[in-house]
């Protein structure tokens, strides 16, 4: 799985959040790269506040992100791309056009759902010129015992995407390793169920 994309159609859906706790959980047991392909910069600031040297690396985009991937895979088993919240950006566009594996963060909620109707016109668009593009929904933010999220599971499979098994449920210790710089996995017990659901995620998609 060495190019593993994280796109959506908007902000607050859990992209970058993802990236980087995916990259952490990955590199336990491979070499990681982060490509930060948002313009916004969340992934980068979210390294440079970290002070953990043996924390995956960040790279700021490159105008060919495809090369840069390429050069980067040289080094690293795996990179992770955080893209913008829009489908619509040349570095979504792009980055569906080469990578393997594009999960797609949304919450639990009616907009987050009709927002990614339109990333399956631009994910049919790049099967064209990438037919072996995988896509995965992720629910992320997930409560479990809202009828909502309920209700969530129902009106995901009327979108052509399969969804993960692996839900992220909505849980304090992401927001707080965000402000350390840190991933789930360095947030020691606080973080053990969080870093269970990210390691189930990446099994999930690693090995199906
Ligand atoms: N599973 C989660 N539980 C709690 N907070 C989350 C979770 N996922 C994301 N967040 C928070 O929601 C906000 C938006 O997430 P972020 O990853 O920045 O989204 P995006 O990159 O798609 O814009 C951030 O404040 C983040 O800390
Ligand atoms: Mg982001």
């Amino acid at each position: 799985m060495p190019v593993i994309a994280l796109v959506g159609n908007k902000g607050g859906a859990g992209k970058t959040t993802l990236a980087v706790n995916l990259a952490a959980g990955l590199a336990r047991h491979h070499s990681v790269a982060v490509i930060d392909a948002d313009p916004q910069g969340s992934a980068l600031q979210w390294r440079a506040i970290s002070d953990d040297a043996s924390a995956p690396p960040v790279a700021v985009a490159e105008a060919d992100l495809q090369r840069q991937a390429i050069t980067l895979l040289q080094d690293y088993h795996c990179v992770v791309i955080d893209c913008p919240p829009s489908v619509h950006a040349p570095q979504t566009g792009a980055v569906l056009g080469f990578g393997d594996l594009a999960l797609i963060p949304v919450q639990p909620s009616p907009m987050d759902l009709w927002a990614s109707v339109h990333i399956e016109q631009s994910v049919e668009e790049a099967h064209k010129l990438n037919p072996s593009l995988r896509t995965l929904l992720v629910i992320n933010q997930l409560e479990p015992r809202t009828t909502l999220s309920r209700l969530v599971r129902d009106a995901l499979s009327e979108i052509a995407f399969p969804v993960a098994a692996t839900a992220v449920r909505r849980r304090v210790v992401y927001r707080n390793s965000a402000l350390q710089g840190k991933s789930v996995f360095d947030m020691g017990r606080r973080g053990a169920d969080a870093a269970a659901e990210i390691d189930q995620l990446i099994q999930e998609v690693t090995t199906t």
